[in-house]
């Protein structure tokens, strides 16, 4: 049975889930506004489903906040306000605690953030995913460019000095030098990070069913990354995960701790958790009921729960990989052994078979992987699964490495 020495840092996962539209390469827990939103009453659900899963965490303080969605800036200041000053009443925060609201640059025209400021919100996520306006219609976006620029002005008017810029690239009709000038735009408003990812055809999306002309191969994709991180790097932006990348101490303390198997709770329409519990500290993965009207209504209910999964041995080993193995640093064993309770030699084998292929440093302490091992993250954490077929780990979405092996 495993046994863990020391309880991982907890950090709070709130998912607010609805969107101006629905873009069409999306698949996360995302609905479109159909008339006004019902703020108040979801704020309360909120509240009620923290009450329910507080028992779970007595005692522990909150490192983080991550508004997550969705499109948290269709909640008004006011909203996240109330969320924040009840949540604080049941938990507590850490001093100087990180707390982010992802942001559609089309949903903030009348500048809500010197309100989401002074609601305790320190850390913005601009969703800009490219700065070409023929770009921005082909992904179905709710805004320009110069929505996006202006958005981030009015942010950094109201005090916000820690920000991140989400860009897409491999996006239909892109080439090398469009997906190089975006990050060169993205630099140029000087955010403290930037997220960079891939896009990805997603089962059941829009784009999945019909596919947009014009998306960069797989080599030109590989050539975007890779140029890209080295623009990033020179740009004083350093990668340290698969898509993140940061100025010295301006690292994502809450995505962060998704990759190093911390604990964290989730609350919200979809929201996937997982905590460390109980005198045998075992690791529970608990997610919530997808639907935003079925959610309002059993929120605060065991029946919001949508799932209850308890990690054993054989799926510890994997679960940790599939987080640490996206760091740059990659993670000391000694954290492999705190967090899922497991000795080291459970995982010698891989490990071993792993270093033999050039996938991971040679380093007896960490588990990190070489350039070539990040090259092939999905192999090389398949050695990882207990008892499965050693092949590409099947299925693993955005949404899912957002939420649950990682995030924004
Ligand atoms: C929840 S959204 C961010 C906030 C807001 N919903 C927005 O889109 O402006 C998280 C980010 O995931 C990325 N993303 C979503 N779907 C993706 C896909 N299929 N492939 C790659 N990146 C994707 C986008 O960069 C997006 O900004
Ligand atoms: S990408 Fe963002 S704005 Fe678009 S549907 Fe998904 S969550 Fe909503």
């Amino acid at each position: 049975m495993p046994r863990m020495l020391v309880t991982p840092p907890l950090t709070l996962y709130v998912h607010l889930p609805w969107c101006v539209r629905k873009c069409p390469y999306c698949d996360f827990n995302s609905h479109e506004q159909r008339g006004p939103l019902q703020f108040n009453a979801y704020v309360d659900a909120l509240v009620a489903d923290l009450d329910h899963d507080l028992p779970m965490v007595w005692g522990r303080t909150v490192q983080t906040v991550f508004f997550g969605g969705g499109t948290p800036s269709l909640f008004p200041p006011d909203a996240i306000d109330r969320f924040l000053q009840l949540a604080s009443a049941r938990l507590r925060f850490a001093p100087g605690a990180e707390i982010t609201l992802e942001t559609n640059p089309g949903t903030v025209e009348h500048g809500p953030f010197a309100g989401y400021r002074a609601a305790g919100v320190n850390r913005l996520s601009f969703g800009v995913q490219t700065f070409d306006d023929d770009c921005l219609q082909r992904l179905g976006r709710i805004h320009s460019s110069g929505d996006a620029r202006r958005a981030v002005c009015m942010a950094r008017d109201a005090g916000f000095d820690n920000f991140n810029i989400d860009l897409m690239y491999a996006l239909p009709g892109q080439g090398l030098a469009m997906a190089l000038g975006d990050v060169d735009h993205a630099i140029a408003l000087e955010p403290t990070h930037i997220s960079h990812y891939q896009l990805t055809l997603e089962p059941n999306t829009a784009f999945a069913a019909r596919p947009p002309p014009g998306i960069p191969d797989e080599d030109l994709g590989w050539d975007m990354q890779e140029a890209c991180q080295a623009r990033l790097a020179e740009g004083g932006y350093a990668q340290y995960e698969v898509s993140a990348y940061a100025r010295p101490g301006r690292q994502c303390a809450h995505n962060l701790n998704y990759w190093q198997f911390g604990d964290y709770l989730g609350i919200g329409a979809g929201a996937h958790g997982k905590l460390t519990l109980g005198a045998q500290q075992q690791v529970l993965r608990r997610w919530k009921v997808k639907h935003p009207a079925d959610y309002l209504r059993k929120a605060g209910t065991a029946s919001a729960t949508g799932g209850d999964e308890f990690l054993d041995e054989t799926r510890l080993p994997f679960d940790f990989m599939l987080n640490a193995l996206r760091l740059n640093a990659g993670v000391p064993l000694a954290m492999f052994e705190a967090r899922t309770g497991l000795p080291r030699s459970v995982i010698s084998g891989p490990l071993a078979e792993a270093r033999a292929r050039g996938w991971l440093e040679d380093d007896a302490a960490r588990v990190v992987p070489t350039e070539l091992g990040r090259r092939f993250t999905n192999d090389v954490i398949s050695l990882f699964l207990a008892d499965k077929p050693r092949k590409a780990v099947p299925g693993i979405t955005m949404a899912q490495i957002s939420q649950s092996a990682g995030g924004h």
